[in-house]
């Protein structure tokens, strides 16, 4: 089969490809190949908090980011070739992910130690459960044995992506389209736990919400003013804020945020005005158990995302192996 040809037929598959039923993913799917696998994976996180605690929260945001475009399958950690537009430069990526070194170095080790055996489609469920568990979140038994893709797709992404700027009536479409529910959203938004986000997307709230001239009404005074101060108009967009009031634990501190009008983003805000995900918003903001549930819930359910297209274990998480495109297609 030519290389077009299978270009081609990659192609075909759209994301209504996507399917969360076809994948036996297991907890122990490493036990007998590499049984330090997760352990060896542990380890790289915890270095990579204490040289620079956002970076897990960075680390964490790859498994959406990967997830919800063609599944997952690590698309999202290929670089771009000649022939090949890859999603780390899409809209919602670029100047805006970040810590990919992070899951390079887990690579490393795990190459080290059992070559060729672990995905990097796994390295990023097990190091977003890691993040969340080292922040102070809950732990869960990840499911294991995804392939990693033979291509990326930076238009895909593109598509699929939320802005900031989305309210809760778009998200909830989104989500639906990948069987997520309303409350798995709610929760799922709740990652914004942990982390920082960039003066680019909140300056349109701030000072021209929806093309009015004014900022957002459902931001609090005072949190505005505070707000105002870090992202003045005309500002510096690569300027970060955090995403709520205790950026570096994992708690439902978030939620309480929102009640309060204190969320950072448009997406994160709108979960609390619009009355079809309110009450979650409020279940989560009075009972962290409540929300850690839900939370581990919607992790599981966004891991088991899958496209069922061919492929690999890749050497290096940023390159497709190399070996002809016939060999592949027997996989
Ligand atoms: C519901 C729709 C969502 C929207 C619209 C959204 C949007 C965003 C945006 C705009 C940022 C900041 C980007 C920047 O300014 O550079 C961000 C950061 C982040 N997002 Fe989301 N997000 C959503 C859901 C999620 C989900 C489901 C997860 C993970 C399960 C997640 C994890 C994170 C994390 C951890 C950060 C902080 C990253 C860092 O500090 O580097 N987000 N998100
Ligand atoms: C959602 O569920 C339906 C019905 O079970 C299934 O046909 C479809 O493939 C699922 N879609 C995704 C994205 O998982
Ligand atoms: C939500 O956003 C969509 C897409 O931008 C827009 O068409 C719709 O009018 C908005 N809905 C509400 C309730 O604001
Ligand atoms: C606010 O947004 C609207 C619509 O996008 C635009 O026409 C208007 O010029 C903007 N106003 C300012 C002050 O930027
Ligand atoms: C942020 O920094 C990057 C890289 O230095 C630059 O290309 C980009 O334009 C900046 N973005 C904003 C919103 O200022
Ligand atoms: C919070 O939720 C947990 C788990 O669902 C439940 O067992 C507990 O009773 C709730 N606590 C309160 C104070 O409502």
């Amino acid at each position: 089969m030519s290389l077009s040809l299978f270009l081609l037929l990659l192609s075909l598959c759209n994301i209504a490809a996507v399917s969360a039923v076809s994948p036996p993913f297991r907890p122990v799917f490493y036990s007998d190949t590499c049984p330090s696998a997760e352990l060896t994976v542990r380890h790289v996180i915890n270095r990579a908090m204490a040289r620079e605690p956002r970076s897990v929260a960075s680390v964490m945001r790859l498994q959406f980011h990967d997830c919800f475009v063609n599944g997952c399958d690590a698309s999202l950690l290929l670089d771009d070739t000649p022939n090949m537009l890859g999603e780390k430069l899409a809209l919602s990526n670029i100047n805006s992910l970040r810590s990919y070194e992070v899951i390079d170095e887990a690579k490393d080790a795990l190459e080290q130690i059992c070559p060729g055996i672990v995905s990097c489609a796994d390295i990023i469920v097990m190091a977003a459960r890691d993040a969340v568990v080292l922040s102070g979140g809950p732990y869960w038994e990840v499911k294991l044995g995804r392939k990693d893709s033979l291509t990326a797709s930076q238009e895909d992404s593109d598509n699929i992506m939320p802005s900031p700027r989305a309210n809760a009536t778009s998200l909830i479409s989104l989500f639906q389209k990948f069987n997520l529910s309303i409350k798995d959203l709610v929760a799922l938004s709740g990652s914004h736990s942990i982390g920082k986000a960039r003066c680019f997307s909140i300056v349109f709230r701030l000072y021209n919400q929806s093309g009015t001239g004014r900022p957002d009404p459902a931001l609090d005074p005072k949190f505005r003013v505070k707000l105002d101060k870090l992202c003045p108009l005309g500002g510096d967009g690569n300027v970060t804020g955090d995403l709520d009031a205790t950026p570096e634990v994992f708690d439902n501190q978030y939620f309480k945020d929102l009640v309060r009008g204190r969320g950072f983003l448009n997406s994160d805000q709108d979960l609390f005005t619009d009355a079809k995900t309110r009450e979650y918003v409020r279940v989560f903001s009075g009972n962290q158990s409540e929300f850690f549930k839900a939370f581990v819930d919607g992790m599981i359910r966004m891991g088991d995302l899958d496209s069922g297209r061919p492929g690999e274990i890749r050497r290096n998480c940023r390159l497709v192996n190399s070996r002809p495109v016939e060999i592949l297609l027997e996989d």
